[in-house]
């Protein structure tokens, strides 16, 4: 069975839906270690609910991003995951993790990228006056939000939303699917990355599947 690490730092919505992938069979997959960089976060509570270890590597206990980094290998690497899910987590990491773990992370990202990549994407488009919005699901490179997207979720932005809407209907209708299924086709072995290029089902990957391609 695939070991997969999820990364957190809030409310882990997006790690409830792959605990419930996991157990219902949609994510061919187990969770062995939830691991988040804020202390007393939902999403740990979660995790403690499943009978996951919840571990905290509070970046603040740590002089530089470098130490933290090195810490949260160190935890991640007792596990000995095959995936690295980061659902959420709020921490840039530097070029050496994300090499360290290359082919093996992948970020769920509430924006439709290469559009937004960062903080504040709702706003952002919202602001810009985009008709379109959405997640995706990306292998994580050193570029931030910026390696190879796979997975994208669309919705189509309403004359009366407003940031809050938004990111609720991204989350609810978007989000909570795109990344389970990403996590399954990378727990399967169908989802790789070779040469900074996603394939899928061994065929490179032009462009990002929509999910409303999925049956
Ligand atoms: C999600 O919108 C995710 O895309 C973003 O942070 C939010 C995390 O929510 N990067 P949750 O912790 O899964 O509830």
């Amino acid at each position: 069975m695939n070991r997969i690490v999820v990364l957190i730092s809030g409310t882990g919505r997006n790690l409830q839906a792959i605990l419930d992938g996991c157990d219902n069979g949609t994510v061919n997959g187990k969770i062995v270690a939830v691991i988040s960089n804020k202390p007393m976060v939902t999403g740990l509570e979660r995790a403690q609910k499943a009978g996951i270890p919840a571990i905290v590597v509070p970046h603040r206990d740590y002089p530089d991003r470098h130490a933290f980094e090195q810490a949260l290998a160190h935890s991640i690497d007792q596990y000995q995951p095959q995936t690295i899910a980061l659902s959420g987590f709020m921490r840039v990491l530097g070029d050496d993790f994300v090499n360290r773990y290359l082919g093996k992370m992948l970020n769920i990202h509430p924006s439709l990228l290469p559009a937004y990549p960062g903080l504040h994407t709702h706003r952002r488009a919202l602001e810009a006056g985009d008709d379109l919005h959405g997640a995706s699901v990306h292998f994580v490179t050193p570029e931030l939000d910026g390696g190879p997207v796979v997975l994208q979720g669309r919705t189509t932005v309403q004359a009366d939303d407003d940031e809050a809407s938004l990111a609720d209907r991204i989350m609810r209708d978007i989000e909570l699917k795109i990344f389970p299924q990403a996590l399954d086709w990378h727990a399967t072995g169908r989802l790789t990355l070779q040469n900074n290029q996603a394939m899928l089902d061994g065929t490179p990957l032009q462009k990002p599947v929509q999910f409303t391609e999925l049956s």
